[in-house]
């Protein structure tokens, strides 16, 4: 099983839509059940409360639902227990190298290291603005989780 965990701020926007997204593409790719998907946030602000309104209702325009995550924050332990950990920005990339010093792997790096653009790209922070933003996110969320996933079919055993 691999598992991939996605990591934003609060857990409540970018992380659980790119969960949901994931979900949905490993769905349609015939994968659900060959990989684990999860999201953290590095913040504990929002720790058990469901995803943003509006973020719950962009991934339903995308036909996808992520009413039933609930937030939590990433632990040191998570960098272990994750194969690909995915941090929608730089800020959030040097939170998990700070909240786990030593921490230097190559199994982290930023969620848009995978879409087929620049490196270095991040996924802005949709949290303060309107619904503009989050359909950017989605966006962008969109075309690197499916680099990722072709990233890991291509190391799955035949089945
Ligand atoms: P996220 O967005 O990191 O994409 O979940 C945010 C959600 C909440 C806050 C900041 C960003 N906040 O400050 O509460």
């Amino acid at each position: 099983m691999t598992r991939v965990l996605f990591v934003c701020l609060g857990n409540i926007c970018r992380s659980p839509l790119a969960q949901g997204m994931m979900e949905y593409h490993l769905q349609r790719a015939g994968l659900g059940d060959r990989v684990r998907v999860d999201s953290a946030g590095t913040a504990a602000y929002h720790t058990g409360e469901p995803p943003d309104e509006c973020a719950i209702e962009a991934a339903a325009r995308r036909g996808f639902d992520i009413s039933r995550q609930r937030a939590r924050q990433v632990q040191c332990s998570d960098i272990e227990a994750f194969d690909y950990i995915c941090a929608m920005d730089l800020d959030n990339l040097a939170a998990l190298n700070a909240r786990c010093p030593g921490v230097n792997d190559a199994r982290l790096g930023l969620l848009m290291d995978f879409s087929p653009g620049p490196a270095g790209q991040e996924v802005p922070d949709p949290y303060y603005g309107g619904e503009d933003g989050f359909e950017h996110a989605l966006d962008l969320i969109e075309s690197a989780v499916e680099g990722l996933v072709q990233e890991i079919r291509s190391h799955l055993p035949l089945s």
